[in-house]
């Protein structure tokens, strides 16, 4: 049995995917770069080995390279020295150069596909973004759930459907920071899709969602569009969420991988898919799709404390190693996707994986599975189901328990730098000098001077 809704962007799931996956068939760039990526070039001297290069081995390294529009400068191969390999093994050496952001992604991605890769650059902080723009690099895909490579996918012979997709993911990949969102014309069956999931998943909001979902989706019925036979405008969610929460939302082809996604929760973005699930399986999707980011997603954005809650795993991801990527991305998974908190002597449901599952977020509040106190040290290295409803629910006291306690959480992470958001700038300071950090407290300081004062006041 497989869950309702899976396929979130920017979950343990996607980590896995990328994961189980790699390399060639499940890492998707697609789409042209603005100027600016020539720009944070990093030239790169990687060592691998190679085994059964005469079976897919070679081709699926050159298919990584190929990818990520990596210039090669210098390859050069030899007889692979260790014996296990010597039959069709082969050393390769490699000097090339690759977009800075890609440079994780590079490397992991060869570490599917060969032996003892190695590169001088692997120990040195990963990329991230420091300012809204370099969004524009974030999107990578996990494509393990693409109705083109899954056969599984419920619209996986069907090329209308497939055409369909082309046409939002490309979309996605022209989009840049600052444009407007794209409008989209949904079709007569698209909107009927909508409709059939809407109103079976909003007869239970009621009794299953969390009243902060609960305040939101009234008011995102009011001045959103959101109706059983309307599919709301990523224009008019963003500037709905723009003035409660700070967050806005930008465009994705589909399942991005965990870094990227977890990046853009960094500057209060949240990248949503647009295009919707296929009409034959209104109540799964085996990836996401609007249903999920609308109906699951949306809503909770709109509260502040879980919008804090949000940017907070981003900003911890930034610059994460690989193996604390995991980490959050499964924090992620148990919280903003499938978490559940107490809300007047029940459980309610806050995440979107559950609150856009007809059938999980049944399940998930029955008393079938198991629940556990929400504590991030256990949670972020708990297994998880990707395959099917979780057996185990993580139940946070409250959003600003699980907030507080994600915070010092955080606070454990070891990172050589520190990091600052300045939301006039939308922008990320390292705060690497003394200078910059007197800076930084000196706003605080005046703001927190106001704050008092107003507090005086009404006193
Ligand atoms: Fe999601």
């Amino acid at each position: 049995m497989k869950t309702d809704l899976v396929g979130i962007s920017g979950q343990k799931e996607d980590t896995s995917k990328e994961k189980k996956m790699h390399g060639t068939e499940s890492l998707n760039r697609r789409g042209s770069l603005n100027s600016n990526r020539e720009e944070g070039r990093a030239t790169l001297i990687l060592t691998l080995t190679l085994c059964n290069v005469r079976k897919t081995e070679l081709s699926r390294a050159a298919k990584v390279f190929e990818m990520l529009e990596t210039q090669i400068h210098h390859f050069e191969t030899r007889g692979a020295q260790k014996p296990k390999n010597s039959a069709d093994g082969l050393d390769i050496f490699v000097e090339c150069e690759v977009h800075s952001a890609d440079v994780s992604i590079l490397i992991t991605s060869l570490k599917r596909v060969a032996e003892d890769v190695k590169t001088s650059r692997e120990d040195k902080v990963p990329w991230f973004p420091r300012k809204i723009q370099d969004l524009d690099k974030c999107h990578h895909l996990i494509t393990k759930y693409d109705p083109s490579l899954d056969h599984g996918h419920p619209g996986f012979a069907d090329l209308e459907y497939m055409k369909r997709r082309a046409f939002f993911a490309d979309l996605a990949f022209n989009y840049r920071a600052g444009d407007p969102l794209p409008h989209v014309e949904y079709t007569a069956q698209e909107t009927a899709t909508w409709r059939e999931v809407y109103r079976k998943l909003s007869s239970l909001y009621p009794t299953h969602a969390c009243t902060q979902y609960l305040d939101a989706f009234q008011q995102l019925e009011k001045y959103c569009g959101y109706q059983e036979d309307n599919i709301p405008q990523l224009q008019d969610v963003s500037r709905f969420l723009k003035e409660r929460t700070g967050f806005q939302m930008r465009p994705a082809a589909g399942l991005l991988s965990a870094r990227d996604f977890l990046a853009s929760l960094a500057f209060r973005v949240f990248q949503s898919t647009q295009y919707i699930r296929h009409f034959s399986s209104p109540m799964h999707s085996p990836e996401p799709d609007c249903c999920h980011e609308l109906l699951g997603h949306v809503p909770m954005l709109a509260d502040k404390e879980f919008a804090q809650f949000s940017q907070d795993i981003g900003l911890a991801s930034l610059g994460s190693s690989e193996a604390e990527i995991e980490k959050l991305a499964t924090l992620y998974w148990f919280t903003v996707e499938f978490g559940l908190c107490k809300q007047n002597g029940s459980i309610k449901a806050y995440g979107a994986g559950l609150l856009s599952s007809y059938g999980e977020l049944m399940y998930a509040l029955s008393n079938k599975p198991e629940y556990k106190p929400f504590d991030p040290e256990v949670t972020a290295v708990h297994p998880y189901q990707d395959q099917a409803f979780q057996p185990v629910y993580f139940v946070a006291e409250n959003l600003e328990d699980a907030k507080a306690k994600l915070q010092n959480y955080m606070m454990k992470i070891k990172k050589p730098f520190s990091l600052h958001y300045d939301p006039f700038t939308c922008s990320i300071e390292v705060m690497n000098t003394p200078q910059k950090v007197k800076r930084a407290l000196c706003q605080m300081k005046e703001e927190l001077k106001n704050l008092c004062l107003a507090l005086e006041n009404l006193s």
